[in-house]
């Protein structure tokens, strides 16, 4: 059997790889710890669950919809991000996409062809890179650094612009794997950057809903009467709403791209689901207290994860943020991957390794921390302590 080329070239699932090491522990350090996904560790508020029902049942929601999603959900979120940035996003520059994932993939369609390349930061969202790879477009990594924060420096970036003309430069603040929040200043610098080359800036921002009050707004760039000339946002509601089986999040551009992009929904997703969409419109405005309570109680979960394992000889605490730690190994332990694979086999600690985050990661593991209750967190450090 001959199987596409590039199919081939891209990396398997990371979860499912690392949860596969946990199928040999015997159970003798406590109850297995799932820490390898991105999830919220508490369930949408029951009113939610009722309208997600109600909405299920409908033969309207049974039918197909607009192919950039229903007006009812595009004008709400445009609100909601009009409010978030402080800016007058029209619902015209808002599509719904059958999640986040998706809208880079199609994102990706629209902005590069086989062979042209997208500038990403390392440790990337392995997902990018496995979409770039699929579609046989090069990931050209720009390595970032625990001393600075595992944020990127903008100067790089616009050298590896001249010199690698790419169609694309991906961020991801606040950080899947590093939980890094990106400055306002830099995240600007690159979207400069960006226009002087010619590239778009593409901008995931799944975790918005939980940077803390002081870094909202997380940059300007939509105040600018231009942006959709040089931006791309994406944006999920897996992890703000806790409903990440509905498959829904969205992306916001310009006039230009989303003519272009219609296209790739239209293939893709024909439609995004009906019935979440319907729920989601609901929630924007309702709920707007509940997923603010959500922010503290991230940021409390951050707060004593960090003080749990800040004690363990050996291990340093790189970077920690909205839902993720991103771990140094101790100089005696194994690499990344044979580690994670000791704690999941021996500990019932699952992780996921550096390696799945692309190039130099070799001594570093993510723990996403926000899918556990302190208790379970609070098991942690004694895991880990294998390696001190
Ligand atoms: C940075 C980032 N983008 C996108 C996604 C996927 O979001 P969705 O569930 O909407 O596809 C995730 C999920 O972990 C993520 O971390």
């Amino acid at each position: 059997m001959i199987l596409s080329r590039r199919i081939r070239a891209t990396d398997a699932p990371p979860i499912p790889a690392a949860r596969a090491w946990a199928a040999r522990y015997d159970g003798r350090a406590g109850p297995a710890l799932d820490l390898t996904q991105a999830v919220p560790g508490y369930p949408p508020p029951p009113a939610l669950l009722a309208k997600l029902a109600e909405a299920a049942g409908s033969a309207a929601s049974a039918g197909y919809g607009p192919i950039a999603g229903d007006a009812a959900l595009r004008e709400a979120l445009a609100a909601d991000a009009s409010a978030f940035y402080r800016a007058a996003i029209p619902a015209s520059a808002v599509a719904i996409t059958a999640g986040c994932n998706l809208a880079f993939a199609m994102a990706m369609q629209v902005l590069a062809a086989e062979g042209e390349a997208v500038l990403v930061p390392t440790p990337w969202y392995f997902n990018h890179h496995m979409a770039l790879t699929m579609q046989g477009v090069r990931t050209i990594p720009v390595p970032t650094r625990p001393e600075d924060g595992f944020v990127p420096d903008p100067a790089r970036i616009a050298a590896l612009l001249a010199e690698h003309k790419p169609r694309a430069v991906v961020l991801v603040t606040p950080n899947n794997p590093t939980g890094a929040i990106y400055p306002e200043a830099v995240i600007e610098q690159v979207a400069a950057a960006c226009r002087t080359h010619g590239a778009l800036l593409v901008l995931d921002e799944t975790y918005r809903d939980f940077l803390p009050e002081d870094r909202i707004p997380p940059h300007r760039l939509f105040m600018d009467a231009d942006w959709g000339e040089g931006l791309l946002h994406l944006y999920s509601f897996s992890k703000a709403y806790c409903v990440p089986g509905h498959r829904v999040g969205a992306v916001i551009a310009g006039p230009a791209v989303m003519t272009e992009l219609e296209k790739a929904f239209d293939t893709f997703q024909i439609c995004p689901p009906r019935p979440p969409q319907a729920a989601l419109a609901w929630a924007i405005p309702t709920l707007a207290e509940w997923r603010d309570g959500n922010r503290a109680l991230m940021a409390a979960r951050a707060a004593f994860f960090r003080q749990a394992v800040s004690q363990l000889p050996g291990w340093r605490l790189d970077a920690i943020g909205t839902y993720f730690a991103f771990l140094r190994l101790p100089e005696s332990a194994p690499d990344a991957m044979r580690a994670a694979e000791i704690l999941a086999a021996e500990q019932g600690l699952m992780t996921l390794p550096g390696p799945f985050f692309g190039p130099g990661q070799d001594r570093h593991l993510r723990l996403a921390f926000a899918n556990a209750e302190e208790p379970v967190l609070a098991q942690v450090p004694a895991r880990l302590g294998a390696f001190t």
